[in-house]
């Protein structure tokens, strides 16, 4: 795997530990890179109400936004979670990534142990629907 997208799991990782997930003790990471090279971070916030948490991918998604502004283009997102095996994005995430990449936008996820996982948005959700 690319030294970036190691790197981009790492700060994933450590976005992860700062995680509130007191309900499903889930933590999940998410680090992204936009187009011009900004680097942002995200991780999950629940709610006692559960129906307003917000996945860590959505908040890395935002903050960039916040940051860069509404032309925010993604180019590569890495996903982390504190289980053994790696998890995809949710479906909700997905949709919310193709608002800002495209079908060759890198996604790299990961579990503790094992290989990540390289794949693209396109594969991920191909057809998206869009405006
Ligand atoms: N979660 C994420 O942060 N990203 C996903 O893609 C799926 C799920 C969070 C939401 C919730 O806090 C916990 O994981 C369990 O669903």
């Amino acid at each position: 795997m690319p030294r970036e997208l190691r790197a981009l799991l790492t700060q994933a990782r450590a976005a992860g530990r700062r995680a509130y997930a007191p309900y499903s003790k889930f933590h999940v990471g998410a680090a992204l890179v936009t187009a011009r090279g900004g680097l942002f971070t995200g991780c999950n916030v629940e709610n006692a109400s559960y129906g307003l948490t917000i996945c860590a991918e959505r908040a890395a998604i935002f903050a960039a936004v916040a940051s860069e502004g509404p032309r925010m283009r993604l180019a590569r997102i890495a996903i982390t979670v504190d289980a053994p095996q790696a998890f995809a994005p949710c479906g909700a995430c997905r949709q919310v990534l193709a608002e800002f990449g495209g079908p060759e936008t890198e996604i790299v996820y990961a579990g503790r142990d094992g290989t990540p996982v390289r794949t693209t948005l396109g594969a991920l959700l191909p057809q998206a629907f869009g405006l």
